[in-house]
């Protein structure tokens, strides 16, 4: 039986923390057990908010050698840039008949785009670029032409996927025949909240984030600087309201976690030791991730190498999408 076809795009966004591989990058590996996966950078994407040459390419190598380094198997799936395959754009532009207008004006991203610039009182499209208006298209056409069966998404992305739903059935509906295959979101709940070093959510824009591939000691540096609360050491503690706790288990097996907890309880223990048993059990399971990003980002012509490999083994599929299309269309 064929598998199904997984996508996940990937923002360049710069350097990868905990909360990223806990949240995005491990539960979008996962589905290479079940699917057919293909993975892509989203550079001309990034390219609407990113102006400088050398901020975008760094992030673009940074993100792509954090996911290999991370686990992602280049022979196992398609990796690829998105700027690698013209054929997107192509169907951007045929997609871009069957959209709205309207349907633009209500995407999320754009609105509060339009709300902010409301509140402060400025030209309601200041700011706003035309790549960013049309993003939702150029997403579609990044899912539509490879056949996607499902898109793994957080649920900022849910209504992006369901503008994808809706063009490709418009389309399907004009030309009375399933020309392109219907995206499902696959919205990831139970994916795991990651507390950052302050206590509230890792993030990014929080500044609270623990890189994926900090040098070690920089590793325990940031992780002695996770806030607790006053309780002395000899005071019992609750492991599930800790934060240190809380990541704790994401990285320790069961027994550590059971052992760990009942230290916890027992009292005795200082917030400084709890800190010292999670850096241990980071830095256990982060060595092996951070040695390969480094491998990986010292030889730039290699991931050049596989990015390219991954494209050619891309681009075949998303002409035949474009063939039909076209075909349909009378073009
Ligand atoms: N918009 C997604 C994000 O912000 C990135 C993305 C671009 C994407 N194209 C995609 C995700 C196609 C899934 C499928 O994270």
């Amino acid at each position: 039986m064929n598998k199904k076809i997984a996508l996940t795009g990937i923002k360049p966004t710069g350097s990868l923390h905990i909360g990223n591989y806990f949240g995005a990058i491990k539960p979008a590996l996962a589905l290479t057990a079940n699917y057919e996966t293909r993975y892509f950078i989203a550079d001309y994407h990034a390219l609407n908010t990113m102006k400088d040459p050398a901020e975008l390419s760094v992030s673009i190598r940074e993100v792509a050698a954090g996911w290999l380094a991370a686990g992602l198997d280049p022979d196992k799936v398609i990796f690829y840039r998105q700027s690698s395959i013209p054929e997107v754009f192509e169907l951007t532009t045929m997609l871009m008949a069957f959209t709205s207008k309207g349907l633009m004006n209500r995407a999320h991203a754009y609105k509060a785009i339009v709300q902010e610039n409301n509140e402060k009182q400025n030209d309601p499209d200041a700011g706003v670029n035309m790549g960013l208006f049309t993003y939702p298209v150029l997403m579609a056409a990044d899912i539509i032409i490879f056949d996607s069966d499902v898109v793994p998404v957080g649920k900022d992305q849910v209504q992006h996927i369901e503008m994808a739903q809706d063009i490709a059935q418009s389309i399907n509906a004009n030309y009375k025949q399933e020309v392109l295959r219907v995206p499902q979101p696959a919205v990831q709940e139970n994916s795991a909240v990651v507390p950052g070093l302050d206590g509230r959510k890792m993030s990014k824009s929080y500044g609270n984030t623990i890189p994926l591939f900090a040098p070690e000691k920089n590793l325990r540096k940031l992780i002695m600087r996770i806030v607790t609360n006053s309780q002395a050491m000899e005071e019992p503690k609750d492991p599930e309201t800790s934060q240190i706790f809380l990541l704790y288990k994401l990285f320790a097996l069961p027994e550590e976690q059971a052992a760990l907890a009942a230290r916890y309880r027992a009292g005795g223990m200082g917030w400084g030791e709890a800190k010292e048993e999670l850096f241990r059990v980071v830095n256990r399971e982060l060595s092996p991730l951070r040695e390969r990003f480094q491998a990986i980002t010292a030889d730039p012509a290699g991931l050049d190498r596989i990015l390219a490999a991954g494209a050619e083994k891309a681009r075949p599929i998303a002409a035949a999408t474009l063939r039909r299309f076209r075909k349909a269309a009378g073009i």
